[in-house]
């Protein structure tokens, strides 16, 4: 498959519509950021890397970030991470209160708001520093040793997280939260602002590619059964209440983020991510998720 030339027709066909959405506003740091970007990169789990457009440019990774920690938190507490998450879609936005209230605190998957905050309260029982410990999990995934998370666009987010906080008092309230809200917080807005570029991104995910196997060396990161449920639940889950359209159009596991990037899987061949800041009302990137339809539209290839 000749993807260098399927990215450069993506390129080329979105090229009008770049821009078009709104840049998230909520975190005043992040709305800084200009519309008009547009990179994706593709990284084959033979080491082959594709790329088009800002595809170097770090961005904030944002709710990207929530596979990861899933991951990490997998990693430590097996299938009891379920007792304190669900693994069905919300329906609902990633920052809804009201479902959370109704079903006493127990958020329906780990990828809104609600269920990212009890994979940070789980890394914070076990790290001193969870953010570090997120930063260093990521590092070798990515091939760069120097990511780190943006500060300033931590210290946005965490001066504007009333919302974020009375999910995690009313998961406290409930039980459902181990340490103190504040610590829990300050350590979410840290992992949401790591930064990394379309090609860090789409060789951290290519494990999901590759039976839970990091094809460049780094090992075993998940079982290969473990691997396809999380793969299950970025198709399901990854991109909110758009995650039906999303498997509609695209047919491929991702996971979004409202810095404007979306990660995706093709199982057996590739990692990929598309960057564009500006996003649709879910809060997915909207020329993010046209470039991924007209990606597997163009190749024909999806897990469909
Ligand atoms: O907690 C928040 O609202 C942000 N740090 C992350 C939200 C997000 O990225 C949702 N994604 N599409």
């Amino acid at each position: 498959m000749n993807y260098q030339e399927v990215l450069q027709q993506i390129q080329h066909e979105l090229q009008p519509l770049i821009g078009q959405g709104q840049v998230a506003s909520y975190i005043p740091e992040l709305a800084k950021v200009s519309p008009h970007h547009f990179g994706m990169a593709v990284v084959g789990i033979d080491g082959s890397v594709h790329t088009v457009g800002d595809a170097h440019v770090p961005f904030s990774i944002q709710s990207i970030s929530k596979l990861f920690t899933l991951v990490m938190a997998l990693q430590l507490e097996g299938d009891h991470v379920w007792d304190r998450v669900g693994r069905e879609p919300s329906g609902t936005p990633f920052n809804s209160l009201v479902q959370l209230e109704a079903e006493s605190g127990k958020p329906r998957n780990p990828f809104i708001n609600p269920g990212a905050l009890v994979c940070t309260d789980i890394l914070c029982t076990r790290y001193a520093v969870p953010e570090n410990a997120v930063v260093e999990f990521l590092r070798p995934l990515c091939g760069n040793r120097d990511i780190h998370y943006n500060r300033a666009v931590a210290a946005s987010e965490r001066r504007a997280s009333d919302r974020n906080a009375a999910m995690a008092h009313l998961m406290k309230a409930f039980g459902n939260l181990r340490n103190s809200v504040d610590v829990v917080l300050d350590a979410y807005c840290r992992h949401c602002a790591i930064e990394m570029n379309c090609v860090e991104l789409a060789r951290a995910v290519t494990f999901l590619a590759h039976g839970g196997s990091h094809p460049e060396g780094q090992g075993d990161v998940l079982s290969i059964s473990m691997a396809k449920r999380l793969n299950a639940l970025m198709l399901t889950c990854g991109t909110y209440d758009a995650a039906g359209d999303f498997a509609f159009r695209v047919g491929l596991p991702a996971k979004s983020g409202v810095g404007g990037g979306i990660v995706a899987v093709m199982p057996g061949e590739c990692g990929i991510c598309v960057w564009s800041p500006a996003l649709e009302p879910s809060g997915n990137s909207f020329a993010g998720s046209l470039a991924l339809e007209r990606f597997t539209t163009l190749t024909g290839r999806s897990i469909f």
